[in-house]
């Protein structure tokens, strides 16, 4: 029996494409593991009215870890018309299988190293080297809303918060309400896995990533402990921005940071920031860790206008396969591969059309995997 059991998960779109890549770079790698493949994606919404099905969930249950490619994801009216006739106007709703996935599995990190390879030329600049840690499973992403507004969740806003005076009188199909619920040990989980890392590997600085000068219950509960945490941690400093000026802060002096810390939608946002300083979503990897499972994908989409072509880039993709040999414990692979995509990025023979060359996606898998 093969040591590891990887779950197996192109998706759709050139979710496809990239994890044939990678499964070229695997196969010189040489990892003793099992690829078992999963169904996920548009096409069994379409069919079966759920892009991730109870099988699916099922083989995420019973892995070490799992590859993710990409999914399409559609505005609510186009996804309802394109379910199979019997499925219809059954109060089916698509919600995004990726979220789902860091929900249902507590993949509670959501880990995303950003960092300039010497001689990419789409580096912002040479030597940036920034780690998001983003919380997963909370903030905005927690699922919790309404459109229209029910009367009741209306009568007890009205009774308990001022501010909400002047929504009262709009009748509940004239708005709608998103709730961000951060609690306390999903803050505290996230950052503490940021000092751990920090910790582990050097790094001299943890930055908080908040907007608790507006959004005050919850960002402030993620600030307040941020500051605690941070006594655990004393050889490394701790500092914090407001998520607006972040944005702006990082363009100008990107060597100032170093590991950032974020709830679930700001992390989201500055994650994307710090992979274009790097070369953009060709490189951004990712990956989502839980106790027991972690999913690493690309944090691109699934680029439908792309899909078959074999036209984007993989190195994010490769990217998270270093990534899920670090955390199998495969740390010597991991490094050799990083060190391989490193020697293809300087050598710059092989470039993909978003490096500005005319490689395919499986001209970079099959020249990492040469370089490995
Ligand atoms: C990401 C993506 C996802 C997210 C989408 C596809 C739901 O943007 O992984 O960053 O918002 O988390
Ligand atoms: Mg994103």
């Amino acid at each position: 029996m093969a040591r590891y059991r990887i779950a197996w998960l192109p998706g759709d779109g050139v979710g496809i494409d990239v994890l044939e890549a990678a499964q070229i770079v695997l196969e010189r790698v040489g990892l003793d593991a099992e690829y078992v493949h999963g169904d996920i994606g548009w096409e069994f919404w379409c069919a079966e009215g759920d892009a991730l099905p109870q099988r699916t969930l099922d083989l995420l249950g019973s892995v070490d870890a799992a590859m993710f490619g990409a999914i399409t994801s559609k505005p609510m009216k186009t996804a309802a018309a394109e379910l199979a006739p019997a499925l219809r106007d059954k109060g089916l709703t698509y919600r995004s299988p990726i979220v789902r996935m860091r929900q249902l599995f507590d993949l509670y990190i959501c880990l995303r190293p950003c960092k300039a390879y010497p001689g990419n030329a789409l580096n912002f600049k040479e030597g940036i080297d920034l780690v998001v840690f983003r919380e997963n499973t909370e903030d905005l992403y927690s699922g919790v809303e309404f459109a229209p507004v029910p009367k009741e969740l209306a009568e007890v806003l009205g009774r308990l918060a001022k501010p909400f005076s002047p929504f009262a009188k709009l009748s509940g199909d004239q708005y709608a309400v998103s709730c961000k619920i951060n609690t306390q040990r999903g803050s505290e989980r996230i950052i503490r896995a940021a000092f751990d890392f920090a910790r582990k590997f050097k790094r001299r600085k943890v930055t908080v990533v908040h907007k608790a000068n507006v959004v005050r219950a919850t960002d402030g509960l993620f600030l307040e402990a941020a500051k605690a945490i941070a006594k655990d941690y004393p050889e490394i400093a701790m500092d914090d921005a407001n998520i607006d000026a972040m944005t702006m802060w990082l363009l100008k002096n990107p060597f100032n940071y170093d590991v950032l810390v974020a709830p679930n939608l700001y992390g989201d946002i500055i994650s994307d920031l710090c992979a274009q300083m790097v070369g953009g979503l060709g490189f951004g990897c990712s990956g989502n860790i839980g106790e027991k499972l972690a999913v690493f994908e690309p944090t691109h989409g699934s680029a439908p206008k792309y899909a078959g072509q074999h036209k984007v880039n993989p190195i994010a993709t490769i990217l998270a396969v270093k990534m899920m040999l670090d955390w199998l414990g495969e740390t010597a692979r991991g490094v050799a591969l990083e060190a391989a995509v490193a020697k293809v990025i300087r050598d710059g023979k092989v470039k993909t059309y978003d490096m500005g060359g005319s490689s395919t996606t499986l001209d970079m898998g099959k020249a990492v995997a040469a370089a490995l």
